[in-house]
């Protein structure tokens, strides 16, 4: 097992189950780009029915949630993207996003790791660290469909030095000693997104409610939300049956959709 094996496109297809496989049009192994999501995002190639996966050994310009960049240097992490089209409508995108990250866990804990938590909306979390984040960008959606890209970072190896320029308590897989083999974690990643996409859009987030609730790190926790429009504190209540937090605010409850939001404990 180790954290470092590069990407190869051989060994990535052939990790994948057979449901996956034949839902996948292409996969494209890249030693360098400027983010995985954008590549998928500008091909026209890209557009042809089927699912389109793209990994890469670096990202010059990763992009994170909130507009933020994601360290993205050569040395072992995972940089994945994943675009389809999706029977989705726009309204129920933000839930989609929540369910992505129920499905990055679920891959990761398919390999022996243990100890996954997700921070709301799709922080994925361990031992209360940021191993990986999720960012679902859409582009020529119409009112039944949607084109959909889920790009998923996970921490499999950091170097240290790249490392100090993430502004967050943060980990890595390796440093756990519970680095999967990268290839083997990009089959699993990609297996598992096809099938939360497909059964997102049979059932919706409803499919994945009883999972989030178990993976749920800051369930009862007193949170503090950041919002464009600024912070308020309150105690975070789950999520409920589209994915919304549930978020008590001075004895009310709101219901906070997914968009341009962060959630940071109390505490
Ligand atoms: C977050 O801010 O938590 C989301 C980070 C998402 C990073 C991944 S890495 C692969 C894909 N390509 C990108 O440019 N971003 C996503």
């Amino acid at each position: 097992m180790s954290g470092t094996a590069p990407l190869d496109e051989e060994r990535i297809l052939d990790g994948l189950p057979a449901a996956a496989r034949d839902a996948l049009t292409s996969l494209t192994v890249l030693a360098l780009v400027d983010s995985t999501n954008r590549f998928l995002m500008q091909g026209e190639a890209f557009c042809a029915p089927g699912a389109h996966a793209c990994v890469a050994e670096a990202q010059t310009a990763g992009r994170g949630r909130r507009g933020r960049g994601w360290v993205s240097p050569v040395g072992g992490n995972l940089y994945l993207s994943l675009a389809c089209e999706l029977g989705v409508e726009a309204h129920a995108l933000p839930g989609l996003s929540v369910a992505m990250g129920v499905a990055a866990a679920r891959a990761l804990e398919s390999l022996e790791v243990h100890g996954i938590a997700l921070k709301w909306p799709n922080d994925v979390l361990l031992d209360g660290r940021k191993l990986g984040g999720i960012l679902l960008e859409t582009w020529r959606a119409t009112r039944a469909t949607s084109r959909v890209v889920t790009g998923v970072g996970i921490n499999v190896h950091m170097p240290r030095d790249a490392g100090a320029a993430i502004d967050q308590p943060w980990t890595d897989l390796h440093s756990t000693g519970t680095a999967p083999d990268r290839n083997q974690l990009a089959s699993r990643m990609i297996a598992e997104l096809i099938a939360a996409q497909a059964r997102f859009a049979e059932s919706g987030f409803e499919a994945f409610h009883h999972d989030w609730q178990r993976l749920d790190a800051l369930r009862d926790r007193e949170v503090e939300l950041i919002a464009a429009d600024g912070r308020r504190a309150g105690i975070a209540r789950g999520v409920d049956s589209s994915g919304a937090l549930l978020l008590d605010v001075g004895g009310r409850r709101e219901r906070i959709l997914s968009g341009d939001v962060s959630l940071r404990a109390v505490g």
